[in-house]
């Protein structure tokens, strides 16, 4: 398979949706293929966000995501900002994007709705991203479903770039979506958000987690602890996929249609579940904190790893599209 590149927000913490939707999938996919996985600061900033903690919320993003599985010694893993050709790259297509297709695209639309004075950077958000990927030449983007827009149109990025510039030079990337069902927050009503505050980070205690389930809304069929419930409309059920053994899952799901057991019960199950397969995380990330300086330098090596890459294509894109060389470009051979 081609290369795989993917990128998530600086958000701090990882918490259950990140954590199923995307990252899990991506320490499988280390396994087999050469990846690139990025924390995308450049993004953060399209919208309103708070200086004082972008830093410290990229690291924690850093933490999170080795404490996950991701091995440096078998993907990169590195900042956004600490590869610089990211913003230039991005440049370039901008000169080859349609205002158009940016104006039309869903994110867009949503979160220019909730404001009042719509900022270029937001509107140019995919354009950034399509930078991100092609930077690397990859092929594969693993994704959920809210970002398969944003693939289809860094496809035409590519296409129109090669039509002008390269024939073939920039492959046309595949949206990879992941296997994780699309699971809710647990109110039952939005995705899964840290801001809602409807979802589990992946570092919290046992305590917490049973906290933030026990309230969690199940089949609303299910009003007395005698209602026989059906588990495929129930929130909770997907979850137990994710986190619980199949033998589990199936107990789960007869005893819900034969109102053997309360809800309560049954995410008492779910909450140990979950903090069994996130306490080894929790240790790893307590680990990785209190030696910062170790995580730094995992970030600097990620990033060295990627400037070799990001160099080697923007130096063949200054080429193809004309650019005059610099003295050092036309001295060094390449
Ligand atoms: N926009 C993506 C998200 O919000 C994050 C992202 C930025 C990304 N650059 C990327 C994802 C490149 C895949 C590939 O989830």
């Amino acid at each position: 398979m081609a290369r795989v590149f993917s990128g998530i927000q600086p958000s701090g913490e990882l918490h259950t949706g990140n954590y199923l939707g995307a990252v899990k999938n991506w320490v499988d996919l280390q396994e087999k293929h050469e990846c690139f996985f990025c924390i995308v600061d450049y993004h953060a900033i399209t919208q309103d966000y708070d200086v004082e903690q972008l830093s410290s919320r990229t690291f924690d993003m850093a933490v999170s995501l080795l404490a996950s599985g991701l091995d440096p010694e078998k993907c990169v893993l590195f900042v956004q900002s600490h590869v610089l050709e990211h913003t230039e790259l991005a440049w370039v297509f901008m000169s080859v994007t349609p205002l158009g297709e940016l104006e039309r695209m869903t994110q867009f639309k949503d979160k220019s709705q909730r404001q009042e004075s719509v900022l270029a950077g937001l509107l140019n958000y995919p354009v950034l991203q399509a930078a991100d990927v092609l930077l690397y030449k990859a092929g594969v983007v693993p994704v959920g479903e809210d970002q398969v827009q944003h693939v289809e149109l860094m496809r035409e990025i590519a296409r129109k770039w090669n039509s002008r510039y390269g024939r073939g030079f920039f492959p046309e990337p595949d949206a990879l979506v992941g296997p994780a069902r699309r699971i809710l927050g647990l109110d039952g009503q939005a995705k899964m958000s840290k801001s809602l505050g409807n979802t589990i980070g992946i570092l919290d205690e046992e305590d917490g987690i049973w906290q933030l389930l026990r309230p969690a809304v199940t089949d609303p069929a299910r009003v007395r602890k005698t209602d026989p419930g059906d588990p495929e409309v129930c929130n909770l059920y997907s979850l137990h996929r994710q986190f619980s053994p199949p033998a589990t899952v199936e107990e789960v799901a007869r005893k819900c249609r034969s109102a053997g057991w309360g809800c309560l019960e049954c995410k008492r199950v779910l909450a140990d579940n979950i903090a069994a397969e996130f306490a080894p995380i929790r240790a790893r990330a307590a680990e990785l904190k209190s030696q910062p300086e170790r995580v730094r330098d995992i970030l600097e090596a990620g990033a060295e790893r990627a400037r070799v890459v990001a160099r080697a294509t923007m130096r063949e894109v200054r080429e193809r599209m004309g650019f005059l060389q610099t003295a050092a470009e036309t001295t060094s051979t390449t």
